[in-house]
């Protein structure tokens, strides 16, 4: 049989890659090239869209030369994307009004506490399953269009378009001011606190409170469908899935059934829990989020347990602080230890996310004492992401019942064994790693497949996953219920340091 190829862009926090799949799901070939991370102020994070735009189109020539393949013998393409960066463009000429705001930008604290009014932080949970907070899309469309002077006219003009980096990219590939389509999937539209969870389509009494004007806004079509054919460099190739990248991740890793849950190590790290086809309200500072959506089929649902800093935390620690020069140091640096000294680091740096949702909270670390060496902080840098990751468990096993008994990971802290065991051992069940850790790509490529007809349905996908590694607990409980203690009090000091 004549072998298929679909390719997938993932275009990340830090980095934009292309990765082309052949049908049995392996990876044929990669190529990944990072963009610029703008702070103009303290907590305030923005990318050049059209810096992005420029290296998606890098990545994919070199993703197509590696491969030794021309656009024409991809049968589909799919679209994964960094969620709830926000960017408002020229519908004529193409040119963003404003750097993206960033997932992990604060600025729109403040406005957020003003839409809460008298309600509070919840004002919008029962239709969007999201707390109000600087994270998701719709605050931040609203501050540019309160601080870009003459765009709020402009939007309401219909001179402007809305998108996350997914509708970005479709209306670009598809031709951009020449006909691209303004289009977005529910798992995208889902970040933006404008949707209706239930109805999936944009809600208009949040519009009306947001103040957002609905001719900015793109249509919400389902994750796995044609939204039109790209132009140019992979001209009359399907575009045929866009996915958030954790929940293109739950895709790639195959979590189809109800109760199944991965969770991804990126800048952040972001648990998916699939809850089936009904939303299930959180009361323990979860998201109720969109999973996937099928073309027409009922769409399934998440509960998300997102953590803004994890991996983020160890470039920081090499990046800013110096202590090591490459991310994959910081596991030799911790194993010369034995343990974190009495040491603990809250990376509150956007605050903390789930399950606290503070805007208020702040970095800290506790526990310093001389005997602590940068190798002990080594390890409390590690352990900062363990911790946060048992804590949304927690709260998943509160809000759903569901008692998570294996925990399927991915991405690049999976690397780091001293991590995984670490993460076994807090949790008390096994970690186990996919052979394909680059699932978030893996997972737009199968929705695109499906779309296109490479792959026929779920079990085929399903066939495909194959364990690599697994770490099984092995931390005396005692110990472990001290140190979930200590973090939980290191966690109390990172609040109310930002007024
Ligand atoms: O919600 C933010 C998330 O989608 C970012 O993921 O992997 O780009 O850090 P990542």
């Amino acid at each position: 049989m004549k072998d298929a190829f679909v390719a997938a862009i993932d275009q990340g926090t830090t980095s934009s890659r292309c990765i082309i799949f052949d049908s049995g799901g392996a990876i044929v070939a990669v190529d990944q090239r990072e963009h610029e991370q703008i702070f103009p102020k303290p907590g305030w994070v923005e990318h050049d869209a059209t810096e992005i735009w420029s290296k998606v189109q890098a990545v994919v020539a070199g993703a197509l030369a590696k491969a030794g393949l021309r656009a024409d013998q991809l049968s589909a393409l799919g679209i994964t994307n960094q969620r709830e960066t926000t960017v408002l463009w020229d519908r004529k000429t193409g040119r963003p009004v404003h750097n993206a705001i960033v997932w992990q930008d604060t600025r729109t604290s403040g406005l957020c506490t003003q839409l809460g009014g008298d309600v509070g932080q919840d004002r919008f949970r029962d239709r969007t399953g999201l707390p109000l907070a600087s994270y998701f899309s719709g605050p931040k469309a609203l501050w540019l269009l309160e601080n870009v002077p003459g765009l709020r006219e402009r939007a309401e003009a219909g001179e402007i378009a809305f998108g996350t980096m997914d509708t970005w990219l479709i209306w670009n590939l598809t031709g951009g001011p020449d006909g691209g389509v303004h289009v977005t999937d529910v798992t995208n539209a889902g970040r933006t606190m404008l949707m209706n969870l239930e109805t999936l389509q944009w809600d208009s009494s949040i519009l009306e409170a947001m103040r957002i004007p609905e001719a900015v806004l793109p249509e919400i079509r389902s994750s796995s469908e044609t939204y039109g054919t790209a132009v140019g460099q992979l001209a009359g190739v399907p575009v045929a899935s866009a996915l958030g990248d954790q929940q293109a991740a739950v895709f790639g890793q195959t979590c189809y059934d109800v109760g199944e849950a991965k969770n991804t190590y990126g800048t952040g790290s972001f648990l998916l829990l699939n809850t089936g086809n009904r939303p299930v309200p959180s009361k323990s500072g979860l998201l109720t989020t969109m999973g996937y959506q099928l073309g027409g089929e009922r769409p399934v649902y998440c509960l998300e347990g997102a953590i803004a800093i994890t991996g983020a935390l160890v470039q920081w620690f090499r990046d800013q602080l110096g202590i090591i020069s490459s991310a994959d140091q910081i596991e030799t640096l911790a194993e010369s230890v034995e343990d974190n000294g009495g040491a603990y680091i809250v990376p509150a740096f956007s605050g903390l996310f789930a399950p606290y949702w503070r805007s208020d909270a702040r970095g800290v670390i506790t526990g310093l004492t001389r005997y602590v060496t940068k190798a002990h902080l080594a390890r409390a840098v590690l352990e900062a992401t363990s911790w946060q990751t048992r804590e949304v468990v927690d709260a998943m096993y509160q809000d759903s019942g569901v008692e998570i008994t294996t925990l399927k990971v991915d991405g690049g802290m999976t690397a780091n064994g001293l991590l995984m065991q670490h993460q076994a051992d807090v949790l008390g069940v096994p970690v186990i790693r996919p052979v394909i850790s680059e699932t978030t790509c893996l997972g737009a490529a199968y929705a695109a497949g499906l779309a296109t007809g490479v792959w026929s349905d779920l079990d085929e996908l399903r066939s495909h996953w194959r364990q690599d590694a697994e770490w099984t607990p092995r931390m005396d409980a005692a110990v472990r219920d001290r140190e979930y203690r200590n973090w939980k009090r290191a966690v109390e000091r990172s609040f109310g340091w930002y007024e």
